[in-house]
């Protein structure tokens, strides 16, 4: 629904395909531009519910037999929608600041790291801590994003978004910002979409 309560384009598109919620879209433009979800990739989506992500990352994989794997984590208990996902797709209710970075890395393939890392965990729920504890779980030694890896956090438009611009650019070989066409025109949220993780990151 849009911010008055009224169902907007999205929220309709959003039914119309089988998405549980409009952010969707948001991804969907991200994998456009970007490209970052390809068959075969491991996903890591933190704060996945209510799982419209995980249909998106799913779809993003391609066929069943070229593999790939989805896992999404939420503080909610995430039941995996059953549109636009298939058996890659699996859900740990748990919080994401409080799960030990080697537990997280064990859902990985082989343990090794996943290649894309999503974080949409909003930021007024997790605040900026929980920013800050994204990023060192994902960038640091044994971190569950491995090298050439895509990672993407939802941010606030403040002077955070500058400080964690300048930490993330040296780490990966292209960092962008992207305001979704789907975001609320009443919110101040921005993606930052980091490519292809350089090396092995210090926090
Ligand atoms: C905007 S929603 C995510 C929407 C999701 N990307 C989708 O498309 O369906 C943000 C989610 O982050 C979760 N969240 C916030 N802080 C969290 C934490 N510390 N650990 C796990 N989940 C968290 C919330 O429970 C909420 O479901």
């Amino acid at each position: 629904m849009s911010g008055a309560g009224k169902p907007d384009f999205f929220y309709r598109e959003a039914q119309r395909l089988g998405y549980v919620a409009r952010s969707a879209f948001k991804l969907l433009q991200m994998q456009k531009q970007y490209k970052l979800i390809t068959p075969g990739s491991s996903v890591l989506d933190l704060g996945c519910a209510p799982g419209a992500w995980l249909q998106v990352a799913c779809q993003s994989l391609g066929p069943l037999k070229n593999g790939g794997l989805v896992v999404g984590i939420d503080l909610k208990k995430v039941k995996v929608p059953a549109e636009h996902c298939d058996s890659r797709v699996q859900t740990v209710c748990a919080d994401v600041m409080k799960l030990p970075r080697a537990h997280v890395r064990e859902l990985s393939p082989q343990q090794k790291g996943f290649s894309v890392v999503l974080s949409d965990m909003c930021p007024l729920v997790s605040g900026i801590s929980s920013k800050d504890a994204a990023l060192s779980l994902e960038l640091d030694d044994n971190g569950v994003l491995r090298r050439g890896g895509n990672l993407v956090i939802k941010l606030l438009e403040s002077e955070d978004v500058q400080e964690i611009n300048k930490i993330c650019k040296p780490l990966f070989r292209k960092a962008s910002l992207l305001r979704p066409k789907a975001t609320r025109s009443s919110s101040r949220e921005i993606y930052l979409i980091c490519q292809g993780l350089q090396s092995q990151a210090k926090t």
